[in-house]
């Protein structure tokens, strides 16, 4: 089954369009740290635009805690008013119907943004009520949001009930780049998968150890995996919750073609970097200290792996990237990516933003938007966002 995109819409001039988008960028002093989430975005608003309709963003911006304040929209709001040089009216209330009125009286070449969504009584339940009353604003519904179409929310789900349901560019291009390399990649296969967050990565591992021909790990991660087969990590991350179902992973491994591969060497250095830091083998980490990157050994393995590659899916840092003490890991990892002649997939927030070196990513066949988004992709084939979309009227 296809799913529609926008230019399956018949006629969009003067209809309304509420824009589902994933707006949800790192913030530094209340300033955008990164714009590219909003950059991704703008094919699909200026296609929407140069079509004469009228359009009604909603992203969410960080994730509600207890009684936390919501993060506002307005540095997003300035910075896409800036991009598509036109006023962008921030909208709050919009449970209001005087308010969904006011919005419909607004002129076509305005924008108009929600405030915060996921900060709604009703967005992350996927309240009916409230899907219904968001699709009162719109004519149709477009989703470009692929960074959020693993939640079940009524701004992502919830509200296609309601309304013709489509994708948007961003959205498109996203599940036919990571579909294409899952489904007929050229071999050798090459995963990389890096970071923290193993309960959420550990499946994904599983599932591609069936397409796969080598998964290698970096990260705390592969100190959970270090772990499984019995190594002391000292007072690195491990995920002790994570061993047995690492121990299940390596048994696994003996009975599919692929290889899971682990660092052979590591960066170490006490919990407060105040020690030089060093480089030890993989067995041999004292228990007093932290593990922070990938050593100079692993990280040539690593690029021999990439080297031999036709297909490669990057997804998390090696270390501690935000040290520069501790980034060659990651930058080795990203020049051999880049350099190669692979199809190549990199995608996670974390690995964005490790990526300082803005040449490198161009070389990139593909860079994710998604983060936790393009793992479950990975691991499923599908998300629910993704779902409505294939099933709508
Ligand atoms: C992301 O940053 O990966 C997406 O915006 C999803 O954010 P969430 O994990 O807060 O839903």
């Amino acid at each position: 089954m296809r799913k529609k995109t926008i230019y399956d819409i018949p006629d969009l001039a003067g209809k309304k369009v509420f824009l589902t988008v994933d707006f949800n960028i790192s913030l530094h002093d209340g300033k955008i740290a990164n714009d590219t989430r909003i950059v991704e975005a703008l094919p699909t608003i200026k296609y929407l635009l140069k079509k004469k309709a009228k359009i009604i963003l909603a992203s969410h911006l960080g994730r509600p805690h207890g009684v936390d304040l919501a993060l506002s929209l307005k540095p997003v709001a300035r910075r896409v008013g800036e991009l598509l040089k036109c006023k962008v009216n921030l909208i709050d209330h919009f449970w209001d119907k005087k308010v969904v009125e006011k919005i419909s009286k607004l002129k076509n070449d305005e924008l108009t943004l929600l405030e915060n969504i996921r900060f709604f009584p009703g967005e992350e339940e996927n309240d009916r009520d409230f899907a219904k009353h968001l699709s009162t604003m719109a004519d149709f519904f477009v989703n470009d949001a692929f960074g959020t179409a693993h939640r079940v929310h009524a701004s992502i789900v919830g509200i296609a009930e309601f309304l013709p349901s489509f994708a948007g560019l961003l959205m498109d291009k996203e599940v036919k780049m990571i579909s294409d390399a899952m489904e007929k990649p050229k071999r050798p296969f090459l995963l990389i998968i890096g970071g923290a967050k193993t309960p959420e990565k550990i499946s994904v591992i599983e599932r591609l150890l069936d397409i796969a021909d080598t998964v290698a790990l970096g990260g705390a991660i592969a100190n959970t995996f270090l772990a499984a087969w019995g190594f002391g990590m000292g007072r690195s991350l491990v995920d002790y919750e994570m061993v047995e179902m690492a121990r299940v992973v390596f048994w696994k491994t003996t009975r599919k073609h692929s290889a899971l591969i682990l660092p052979l060497d590591v960066v170490i250095s006490d919990r407060d970097i105040k020690l030089r830091p060093k480089v030890v083998p993989y067995n041999k980490v004292p228990h007093n200290v932290v593990i922070y990157d990938i050593g100079p050994k692993t990280q040539k393995h690593y690029s021999e792996l990439i080297k031999e590659a036709k297909t490669i899916i990057w997804n998390g840092p090696m270390g501690l990237y935000e040290d520069p003490r501790f980034t060659k890991g990651t930058d080795t990892i990203l020049k051999s990516i880049a350099e190669s002649k692979a199809h190549t997939i990199v995608g996670g927030g974390d690995t964005l933003t490790s990526i300082k070196q803005q040449k490198y990513l161009a070389k990139i066949s593909h860079v994710s938007s998604g983060g936790s988004a393009m793992l479950s992709f990975l691991e499923k084939g599908t998300l629910p966002g993704i779902e409505v979309l294939l099933n709508a009227k």
